[in-house]
Order: C-alpha cells, then sequence, then structure tokens
C-alpha cells in the first residue's frame, strides 16, 4: 500500500495535523506542505485518491466544497454560475452561457478586438503579480515566432490558497474557455494546463473536460467550424511549490530543473521552448471567460472605491465560514471576515490574518479596520494581496509558532539557486525555533539585515517576500518577538 501523505500546513497544524501524521506512523506516514485544502483540514494523500483525515488519524473521502453563497447579493464574475448543478458538464456550462464569449470573439470580432476588450476591462493577473491581462496577451500577439503557447499556471501551491482548485473542480469549461480565448487573441496554437500534483481528482475531471471540448470541437483544428486552432495538453506539476513561479514553470515543463528563469527575457517573448507564451492564473483566464459575454464596463463597475473587478479570496484558519469568497476588489476586509464568513469562532478574538497565502506576512486585529481588500491598501501596511489567501489566528495562538511554520515551508521550498534566499530561508527559521542571540537589539540588526539583503538581492519573488513574514511579526507582534528572544523560548506546540 502506498504510503500516506499528511499535510503539515498552517491551517492544518491548526487542526491537529501533527497528532493525524503521529498516528499514522504505522502507515509509514510522511508530512507534506500545504496541500490547498484550507477549507478541508487535514488532507491526506494517499496515492491518487485524496482524503480527509482528523487529529486522531481517522480517514474519510469528502467532496471539494462549494464556495459558500455570496451574502451581500453582490454580483460576481467568476463564481457566478460555479453552485449551479451540472456546471462542470459540457452540456450545464452551455446552457450557463458557456462559450457564448468565444462564439461571439469568433463569430465577430477580430484578436485585436478581444485583447482591446481585455484590457478596458482592467483585468489583471490574479495568480499573484497583477500584471495586465490584456497587455500580456498583446505582447505575445506582437512578438515573432511560431508556434505560441497559452499555459495555465493551475500549481496553486501557496498555503493558504485554494481558490483555483474550486474553479477547476466546478467550472473547468470556463478556464478551456478563457485559454482558447487567449489562443484566439494571440494567434497561439497549443496549450498546457500545468496542474499541481496533490490535485489528483481535478487532473481526471480536467481530462474529461478536456476530452468533451475536443468531441464538440471546442478544442482542435476547426474551433466552432471557424479557421481557429488550439491544441490543449495536461501536465501534472512537479510538487514544489517553486513550480508556480512562471519560469520554474516554464523549465518543468520542458523537462529541466524547476529553478526560476533570469528576466528578461521574459516569457512573453522568451517562454516555452524559446517561443512567445502567456501564462496566466486559473482565476485570470476563468474571468476572460465571463468578461467576454459583457462589456468590459460590465466588470470595471464591479470593483469600489476606484478599483476594478473583484477577487477570489481562499478564506481559512480561525473562522466560522472558511471559504472561497468573491468579493469586490476595495470590500473592507472586517466585512468579509465578520459580515461574511461569520467572524471569530466563540470565545475568541482575531488576533492576525496573513495575506497572500503566506507571503504578505501577517496584518493583525487591529488593522481590520483601516484594510480594504486591493493591492494599494496591502501595500500602505507593507503587505500584499498577492492570490488572495488569508488565515485568520485567533488570540489562541503563539504567533511566533505561526511564523516559524511559515518561514519553514519557504526554506522547505527554496529551489537553492540563490544563496540570499538559500541561506537567509534557513537563518530566519533558526532565529524563530530560539536558535540565535539572546539579546533583542543584536537579534533585530541581524534579522533586519538577513532580511533587507533577501529582499534587495534574491533572484525570484520567493526569496524576496519570504522575509515579509517576519518583518510583519516584529512590527505587529513586538511583546511575543521580546519574550522569544529574551527567555529564548523556542515554538510551542500547537
Ligand atoms: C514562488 C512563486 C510561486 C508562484 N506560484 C504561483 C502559482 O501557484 N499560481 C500562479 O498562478 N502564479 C504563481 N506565481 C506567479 C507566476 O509567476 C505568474 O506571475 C502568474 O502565473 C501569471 O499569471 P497571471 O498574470 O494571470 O497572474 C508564483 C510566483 C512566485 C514567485
Ligand atoms: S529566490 Fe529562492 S526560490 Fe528564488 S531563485 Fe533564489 S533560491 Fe530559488
Amino acid at each position: 500500500m502506498e504510503q500516506p501523505r499528511v499535510c503539515t500546513g498552517p491551517v492544518c497544524r491548526l487542526r491537529g495535523a501533527d497528532t493525524c501524521l503521529a498516528a499514522l506512523a504505522g502507515q509509514g506516514a510522511t508530512p507534506m506542505p500545504c496541500a490547498g485544502r484550507c477549507d478541508e483540514p487535514i488532507p491526506v494523500l494517499i496515492g491518487h485518491n485524496q482524503w480527509v483525515g482528523d487529529a486522531a488519524g481517522n480517514l474519510a473521502r469528502q467532496p471539494t466544497p462549494l464556495p459558500p453563497p455570496n451574502p451581500g447579493g453582490i454580483e460576481e464574475c467568476v463564481f457566478a454560475q460555479i453552485r449551479r448543478p451540472g456546471r462542470n458538464t459540457l452540456e450545464g456550462y452551455r446552457a450557463t452561457g458557456g462559450y457564448s464569449g468565444l462564439a461571439r470573439a469568433v463569430a465577430e470580432m477580430t484578436p485585436a478586438a478581444v485583447i482591446e476588450h481585455v484590457k478596458a476591462s482592467q483585468l489583471a493577473g490574479r495568480g499573484g503579480a497583477g500584471f495586465p491581462t490584456g497587455q500580456k496577451w498583446q505582447a505575445v500577439a506582437d512578438a515573432p515566432g511560431q508556434p505560441k503557447t497559452i499555459v495555465c499556471n493551475a500549481d496553486e501551491g501557496e498555503p493558504g490558497c485554494f481558490k483555483d482548485r474550486a474553479i477547476l473542480d466546478y467550472d473547468p469549461f470556463a478556464v478551456i474557455e478563457g485559454m482558447t480565448l487567449a489562443a484566439y487573441a494571440t494567434g497561439a496554437t497549443r496549450g498546457f494546463l500545468y496542474l499541481r500534483y496533490e490535485y489528483p481528482e481535478t487532473l481526471a475531471l480536467a481530462e474529461q473536460a478536456i476530452a468533451a471540448a475536443y468531441a464538440a470541437d471546442l478544442l482542435g483544428s476547426r474551433i466552432l467550424g471557424a479557421d481557429v486552432q488550439f491544441e490543449l495538453y495536461v501536465r501534472r506539476g512537479a510538487g514544489a511549490y517553486i513550480c508556480g513561479e512562471e519560469g520554474s514553470l516554464l523549465n518543468s515543463l520542458e523537462g529541466k530543473h524547476p529553478f526560476p528563469r533570469n528576466r528578461p527575457p521574459f516569457p512573453v517573448t522568451h517562454g516555452f521552448e524559446d517561443l512567445p507564451t502567456v501564462v496566466n492564473n486559473v482565476e485570470t483566464l476563468a474571468a476572460a471567460a465571463q468578461i467576454m459575454r459583457h462589456p468590459p464596463e460590465w466588470y470595471v463597475g464591479m470593483g469600489r472605491n476606484g478599483h476594478a473587478g473583484t477577487k477570489l479570496i481562499s478564506l481559512s484558519g480561525d473562522i466560522q465560514r472558511p471559504g472561497n469568497y468573491e468579493v469586490p476588489f476595495g470590500l473592507p476586509l472586517r466585512t468579509l471576515l465578520y459580515d461574511w464568513a461569520g467572524g471569530s469562532l466563540a470565545d475568541h478574538a482575531i488576533q492576525a490574518v496573513t495575506m497572500a497565502g503566506i507571503s504578505g506576512g501577517f496584518l493583525s486585529g487591529e488593522d481590520l479596520d483601516s484594510a480594504t481588500i486591493d493591492e494599494p491598501s496591502m501595500r500602505s501596511k507593507g503587505s500584499m494581496l498577492g492570490a488572495a489567501g488569508m488565515i485568520v489566528f485567533d488570540d489562541r495562538r503563539d504567533m511566533i509558532q505561526a511564523a516559524h511554520n511559515a518561514i519553514e515551508f519557504f526554506a522547505h521550498e527554496s529551489c537553492g539557486k540563490c544563496f540570499p534566499c538559500r541561506i537567509g530561508t534557513q537563518r530566519l527559521t533558526e532565529r524563530l525555533a530560539g536558535i540565535g542571540p539572546s539579546d533583542l537589539k543584536i537579534w533585530l540588526e541581524e534579522v533586519n539585515d538577513l532580511s533587507a539583503t533577501m529582499k534587495a538581492v534574491s533572484a525570484c519573488g520567493l526569496g524576496m517576500v519570504a522575509p515579509l513574514v517576519i518583518e510583519s511579526l516584529i512590527q505587529r507582534f513586538p511583546a511575543q518577538v521580546a519574550a522569544h528572544v529574551e527567555h529564548q523560548k523556542g515554538p510551542v506546540e500547537y
């Protein structure tokens, strides 16, 4: 029998992942970093099957949760139809408006007009970096070289993020339609869905959906009976967080070691096989399919306070109603946490919330009244929204332990290509494990020096953002840091 892999990510640790791991030790269980199922802890992967475990090591099967209904009655884009039964079949997708955007594009619009439509919607990348999608498609359309490629980045390795799995499980044709639109707009003729290794059921669903799209001439050499060709393949990810970084992803797709690539050149001119390539996140592509069914102003108008559009938030941890929520950009963070997701657990207060999964570090409970869900607001707090996973820690939690787990994840997942990140993540992990100076001033100087060096000279986003965890810990929880350093208090157990 294959050995179980037990998720020991930040949310699962709150739910007893370590005791689950110990309970399954007799079966040879090993820990795995966050498995992208923070809304159904504790995931246990055995071969190609996903189970949900508890702290005692009992295992059960459980379907991917549907996104909870939006309690604000606010119009949605990506999730607008996702709760309709049968939406993940081709018939169900078409019956709820699916493929009408692509049909209109192919019949009535030039590729350039499709790009202008996406530009006017102000859609920007939802994988973390927020690059304008229309501009990316334009760059690939303009770049010399054939064949061009569309890559859907479904690697979703950031702890606390599980939105892309929900889209692919319940609305896979939206992603396929979005990729086909990108292909039509850019002149690309081949595409890859690069899917996280730990999503085996999603793999089966995606393969079924792609086969159904081929059978209905929605993929292949004459899409919708027109002179449009797009061949789509699924590739299973290599099981490492760094494979979500687009350069690493492209190396992985080419069968190479998944080191990030030096930039420039960018994938839009030198991507898969050194040819022009769009790399877009699952959510970005699913949004594009919806946007093509509406005037661009429809999407722009969904945001608040001058922000365009919507964002999916994966919410987990110490919160009443975890799950994926689609929020208008600009929504107050408190509204999401309390009015939509029911607030903190009984008798406890929210102590901290991570941003961008864990890459944006921590906000504290005191930030909730002033933070809105948009990049400028998060930046003003020294954080970032990124792919928008949020993990809630209530007042029972030891923030040193929470930060230690996060930095340990980055140390484990650092690809090792450049030394500031390879060594810096290890040193920061040690400092949070109680190894290092016991003089607070020296400890802080050293940690700040490590962080500044990592941010300045790391070769990719992983090393640049990892220090945010410890910086935000020092800024928002100084008393816990002082106690940890001065009393040499190592991380406590959950
Ligand atoms: C360490 C690291 C991991 C990343 N992981 C993902 C990921 O899992 N999924 C994703 O879409 N983007 C990820 N990104 C961002 C991608 O490099 C890229 O910006 C994105 O796929 C572009 O798509 P978008 O413009 O639609 O957001 C990651 C970036 C870094 C630095
Ligand atoms: S920053 Fe870290 S993950 Fe990125 S290339 Fe350097 S060692 Fe690899």
